[in-house]
C-alpha cells in the first residue's frame, strides 16, 4: 500500500510538469484528486486493513493528497502569473512615448485673401451676392456694352458651352468676369419696386474663367471680386473714396492709391486703381518693377446703357463698379511668382499658409 502511494504521488507530479493550459489541469484534477482517482480508492479500502497498516497507510495517504493538492494550487497560480506576462508583452504600450502630431488643415492663400476682400467690404456695408458661372453671351457681353464682334471681346478669350452654330448671337459660356453679376443683380433688386428700384450695394466673388495658355502670368481660371454701387447721386468722388477706404483697411492705413484713366466698354468715365508698392514703400523694386505702384482694379461710373438694362433709369440713377483678381492680390502680397501654384494642389506651397 505504501508503496503504491509512492507511485502515485510520483506519476501525479510528473503528469503535472506536462500540463500546460487550463483544460489539462481540470482534467488532470480529474484524474489524481477526483472521486475515482487511484488515490481517493485507497481511502475507500482503508477498512479492510489490518488495525497496525491503517494509521501509517493513512498518515501517507493524507500526505500524498495535500501534496497533490500543493502542487496543483502552484501549478495554477505559474499558469496564471505566465498567461498575463503574456498578454502584457503582447499588448505593450508605452504611455511615455511622444504623440503623433494632428495635422491642421488650412484655408487656401486664395480663399483667405477673398475672406478678407469680402470682410473690409462687409464693413463698409456691402453685402455679397452669388451669380452663375455659366452665362449666356448676351449677360457676360451684350447687356455689358459688348456688342456681338465688339473688339473689346479680344481681352476676354472664351469658353464656349453651346457654341453660336447652335445658338446664333447667343451662345452659352463659362463667365469670362463677374461683371454680368451686375446685370443679375440689377434686375433683380430692380424686380422688388419697377418705378423706384432701391440702391445697391454689394459684392460679387466668384471664379471666372478665360481660353488662356497657361503661363506664369496667365490661368484659365481664376477669382474676381466685383464691386457695385447703385444709387441717387453716386459720383465719381463716391469711387475714389470707397475703394481707396477698402485699399488702406486691406493693405495699410499708410497705403496711397491713385487713379489712372483706362477703358472698359460697361463703365464710363473708366479708371485702373494703382496702390503705393507694400513691398518698397514706393520707392521702387522687383515686384512694382522699379514703379513703386501696384495696379490693383479696373473701375468706373457704371454705364448708363448698362444702368439701363439692369433696370435703373439712367437720368434719375447712378453707379460705380470695380473688379479685382484675389489672386493676383495674393502673389502681390506673398510675392508668388507662379499664378499656376494656386490650382496645382502643390502641399509644399500650400503649407506655407
Ligand atoms: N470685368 C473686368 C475684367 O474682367 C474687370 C472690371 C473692370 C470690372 C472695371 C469692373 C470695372 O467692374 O468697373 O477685366
Amino acid at each position: 500500500m505504501l508503496e503504491k502511494l509512492n507511485e502515485i504521488e510520483s506519476t501525479a507530479l510528473a503528469s503535472l510538469e506536462r500540463v500546460q493550459d487550463e483544460d489539462s489541469l481540470q482534467q488532470w484534477k480529474i484524474a489524481y484528486l477526483g472521486r475515482s482517482a487511484p488515490l481517493m480508492q485507497i481511502f475507500d479500502q482503508m477498512g479492510k486493513l489490518t488495525k497496525e497498516e491503517r494509521p501509517l497507510v493513512g498518515r501517507r495517504a493524507n500526505e500524498v493528497k495535500r501534496a497533490l493538492e500543493a502542487a496543483l494550487a502552484e501549478r495554477s497560480e505559474n499558469m496564471h502569473r505566465l498567461a498575463l506576462q503574456r498578454s502584457l508583452q503582447a499588448e505593450k504600450l508605452d504611455v511615455t512615448l511622444p504623440g503623433r502630431p494632428q495635422t491642421l488643415g488650412r484655408l487656401h492663400p486664395a480663399t483667405r485673401t477673398l475672406n478678407e476682400i469680402t470682410r473690409v467690404f462687409g464693413d463698409m456695408g456691402f453685402q455679397v451676392y452669388r451669380s452663375p458661372e455659366v452665362e449666356t453671351d448676351e449677360i457676360n457681353f451684350q447687356l455689358l456694352n459688348f456688342a456681338v464682334g465688339h473688339p473689346a471681346r479680344e481681352m476676354q478669350d472664351t469658353y464656349f458651352v453651346e457654341s453660336s452654330r447652335e445658338r446664333g448671337d447667343n451662345p452659352i459660356v463659362m463667365r469670362t468676369h463677374t461683371s454680368p453679376g451686375q446685370i443679375r443683380a440689377m434686375r433683380e433688386y430692380a424686380a422688388e419696386n419697377p418705378d423706384n428700384p432701391p440702391p445697391v450695394r454689394i459684392i460679387l466673388p466668384g471664379m471666372c474663367f478665360r481660353y488662356e495658355q497657361v503661363t506664369v502670368r496667365h490661368e484659365m481660371q481664376f477669382n474676381q471680386v466685383e464691386v457695385l454701387a447703385v444709387g441717387k447721386n453716386i459720383t465719381f468722388g463716391d469711387l475714389k473714396g470707397t475703394i481707396s477706404e477698402f485699399a488702406r483697411r486691406l493693405f495699410g492705413q499708410q497705403v496711397r492709391t491713385r487713379f489712372r484713366a483706362s477703358y472698359f466698354p460697361f463703365t464710363e468715365p473708366s479708371a485702373e486703381m494703382d496702390v503705393e508698392c507694400f513691398v518698397c514703400g514706393g520707392a521702387g523694386c522687383g515686384v512694382c518693377k522699379g514703379s513703386g505702384w501696384l495696379e490693383i482694379m479696373g473701375c468706373g461710373m457704371v454705364h448708363p446703357v448698362v444702368l439701363r438694362n439692369g433696370g435703373y433709369d439712367p437720368a434719375r440713377y447712378s453707379g460705380f463698379a470695380a473688379g479685382m483678381g484675389p489672386e493676383r492680390v495674393t502673389m502681390l502680397r506673398h510675392r508668388i511668382e507662379d499664378i499656376r501654384s494656386f490650382w496645382a494642389n502643390d502641399l509644399r506651397f500650400l503649407e506655407q499658409f
